[in-house]
């Protein structure tokens, strides 16, 4: 274990350390947060909804390095759950929204996108240059628990902030943060009490003294009310991390539904309960240098071919590129260009519908509105092999109805793409319908397919 200098640190952090330490004593400890889909009811059409989801990608080159953590308590099941927005007709982009309350006595508003592939969790806040949100930005004057945290903190240059330093102030810390889809947020770090809403309509429950970047400038490229993002990540920053819980999990119902998405940070309940299918796991792929969750996928099968791949083109590589992610900030899964080129071939090959693009999808012509009764060809099973289990996706995990702005289908695409650098990104598109557990004791990934708004 790292030394904390605590002389160096301001008596508030002192305060944050024996309060956190005291949180939480029992395992049952639940909280709750509800979770929207982002673009339900923004009246996209579906190829503008595509094209959203396929800009949106929170690859970030992030180097992190661990703080050990001050107190070694264990944890304790917290529970967070999610709701998503009524969706229409197709229309979303894909991620997933938290809804918590920061500050004390009242708590205050914020929705922050579900990202496991950052750490940081922030929100804006007494604005430079904000975008708009439907409530007031975060006031942190008017919370009774607020600080500011000092740059003498750990954490503020080890917790893994793209950059960060003393402001001119030489007191407080200040970060800049940013993400693949050139999203990013500069500001000053804090900590104050988060609420979460604890399940069917139980008691909120108050988190003190968790660490949030109050974003004073801020830019998201793809958004629909969430005031900020709240890093899942492994670094110490993020809200697992914070919470200290050794497992953390989601459980993402179908999107065009819009219905309620459970998320818990602690053991989740009986993963057998509400299973569609086998409870499988994969080993996380170790890699200090990185926030994101490795996999080790070794090949894919489409329909009744396993594709010969070399699996070294899925692999982590010594000098930190390529590899294999799941990522729940990402929407689409993305594959290295010559692996995505062989997969549509392989769709092409063994689907016999005619073949058209849609914003670089491959699609297939199968208008179920002009002949409703026309039967559906069997569509290719999708399956990707990772250490130790078969991720078999159900066909709404990568086959959406694709309709134009008139309401007109334009055919069946493959919601798959390729990435620009050699990573392969499992995205939360292929996650729906799945408990998805991060098992961080027992470093591996474990996954159900299952009934989501039953959980
Ligand atoms: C955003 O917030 C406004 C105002 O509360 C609401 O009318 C709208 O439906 C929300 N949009 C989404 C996508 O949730
Ligand atoms: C797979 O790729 C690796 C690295 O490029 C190479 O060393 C190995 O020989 C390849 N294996 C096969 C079976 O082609
Ligand atoms: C949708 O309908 C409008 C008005 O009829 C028409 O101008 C437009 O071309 C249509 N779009 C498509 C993609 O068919």
């Amino acid at each position: 274990m790292k030394e904390l200098s605590v002389t160096q640190l301001a008596p508030c952090v002192v305060f944050f350390l024996a309060m956190i330490c005291a949180w939480p004593t029992t395992s049952a400890t639940l909280l709750r947060a509800d979770l929207t889909h982002v673009d339900s009811g923004r009246g996209f059409t579906k190829r503008e909804v595509l094209r959203r989801m396929a800009a949106r990608s929170t690859a970030r080159a992030a180097s992190l390095q661990y703080s050990s953590s001050a107190c070694s308590s264990s944890h304790d099941e917290v529970s967070i759950s999610v709701t998503r927005g009524a969706t229409g007709k197709m229309e979303f982009n894909s991620e997933y929204n938290i809804h918590l309350g920061i500050g004390t006595p009242s708590p205050q508003p914020v929705v922050a996108t579900l990202d496991t592939g950052s750490d940081l969790i922030w929100t804006q806040c007494v604005c430079m240059s904000c975008f708009e949100q439907p409530f007031p930005v975060l006031d942190p004057s008017a919370s009774r628990t607020f600080h500011v945290m000092p740059c003498s903190d750990p954490l503020c240059e080890r917790g893994g902030l793209l950059v960060s330093g003393c402001n001119f102030d030489r007191k407080t810390c200040l970060y800049a943060d940013s993400y693949g889809d050139k999203s990013g947020t500069f500001g000053t770090m804090g900590q104050d009490t988060f609420t979460f809403k604890a399940p069917n309509g139980a008691m909120d429950v108050a988190v003190p003294n968790l660490h949030f970047g109050c974003g004073q400038i801020n830019h998201l490229t793809s958004r629909a009310n969430e005031t900020g993002i709240a890093g899942f990540g492994r670094g110490p920053l993020s809200l697992p991390s914070q919470l200290k819980v050794g497992r953390f999990s989601h459980c993402f119902t179908t999107i065009v539904e819009g219905r309620v998405s459970p998320v818990f940070l602690g053991t989740p309940d009986n993963l057998q309960a509400y299973a569609t299918g086998p409870i499988q796991a994969t080993p996380f792929v170790p890699n200090p240098a990185s926030t994101y969750y490795y996999l080790s996928l070794k090949g894919i099968t489409v329909g009744r071919t396993r594709l010969p791949f070399n699996a070294s083109v899925f692999a982590l590589k010594g000098d930190g590129s390529g590899g294999t992610f799941i990522d729940s900030g990402t929407a689409v899964t993305s594959f290295p260009e010559d692996v995505y080129q062989s997969l549509r071939k392989a769709f092409v090959s063994q689907l016999p519908l005619q073949v058209e693009e849609v914003n670089d999808l491959l699609c297939f012509d199968f208008d179920t509105t002009s002949s409703p009764k026309k039967k559906m060809p069997a569509v290719p099973k999708l399956i990707l092999h990772l250490e130790g289990a078969d991720w078999d996706l159900p066909l709404e995990n990568y086959m959406l109805d694709v309709e134009d702005e008139n309401g007109t289908d334009v055919g069946l695409c493959l919601v798959l793409g390729s990435s620009g650098n050699r990573k392969t990104i499992i995205g939360n598109f292929q996650q729906q319908n799945m408990h998805i557990v991060y098992d961080l004791e027992a470093n591996k990934l474990v996954f159900v397919p299952a009934r989501c708004d039953k959980l």
